[in-house]
């Protein structure tokens, strides 16, 4: 990963809408038909009511992701698994707001470990409550869903802090995240709102599969033209 920032549309394909049961493939087959970064959801069965993946199978998945590896994680306590999932190769590991009462070291921790810093806000939390800690992130991410699964509705009040966050985000080498929902519809409306990484779970992995994944490139494709970014693919 380079350290030059770039803050140009990224689609991060979020592979909870993938099959499980052949993650590596479909991790390159989606990089192959243009995803910029590879979004994966952890969740714990606690901090949210769903369990999907840990550490391990982001290691597991490493090689086979060709670009940023982008974990979010939806597990309380946060720090105890920070080495871990930095270990498995994540570039960015984003943490939760709402996750714990300490997220300052938690964001330490996380560049301590080596990876980039992110900060997810449920949809209850507001734009402020990044204030005291902008410095110590390298992402903010925006939760256009109550989080624990794929295929929810987006909830178009989360705009108004997607434009909120970016006016604080100011100059900072920051990216700002949208997660939930994301399709050609709300991505043109988010990334008006200043978003610049778009995470799409449904919307991509629609349509397509390991042996068909032109769909796949379609999908990105119809995301990027929407947000009216250039085909980067
Ligand atoms: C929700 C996850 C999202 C989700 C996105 O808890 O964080 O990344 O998988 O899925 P779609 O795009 O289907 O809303
Ligand atoms: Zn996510």
């Amino acid at each position: 990963m380079t350290d030059t920032f770039d803050r140009s549309i990224k689609i991060a394909p979020s592979i909870l809408a993938a099959d499980f049961a052949a993650l590596g493939a479909e991790c390159e087959a989606v990089c192959a038909q243009g995803a910029d970064w590879i979004h994966v959801d952890v969740m714990d069965g606690h901090f949210v009511p769903n369990i999907s993946f840990g550490p391990g199978m982001c290691a597991a998945l490493r090689s086979h992701v060709k670009t940023v590896m982008d974990v979010h994680l939806m597990i309380a306590p946060v720090d105890r698994y920070i080495t871990a999932f930095a270990e498995a190769g994540a570039d960015f590991i984003t943490a939760h707001l709402e996750a714990g009462p300490h997220i300052h070291r938690t964001l330490q921790a996380i560049r301590g470990a080596g990876a980039k810093a992110g900060l997810a806000l449920n949809p209850g939390t507001p734009a402020e409550a990044v204030a005291p800690v902008l410095d110590e992130v390298d992402l903010i991410c925006v939760m256009t869903v109550n989080p624990g699964f794929g295929g929810q509705s987006f909830l178009e009040g989360q705009v108004a802090k997607i434009r909120r966050l970016r006016e604080m985000i100011g100059d900072r080498p920051v990216h700002l995240e949208v997660d939930g929902g994301v399709d050609p519809t709300t991505a043109q409306r988010v990334v008006a709102a200043g978003a610049d990484v778009l995470v799409a779970g449904s919307a991509v992995f629609r349509g397509g599969s390991i042996a068909d994944p032109a769909p796949y490139g379609e999908n990105i494709r119809a995301i990027r033209s929407a947000a009216g970014a250039p085909d980067g693919a």
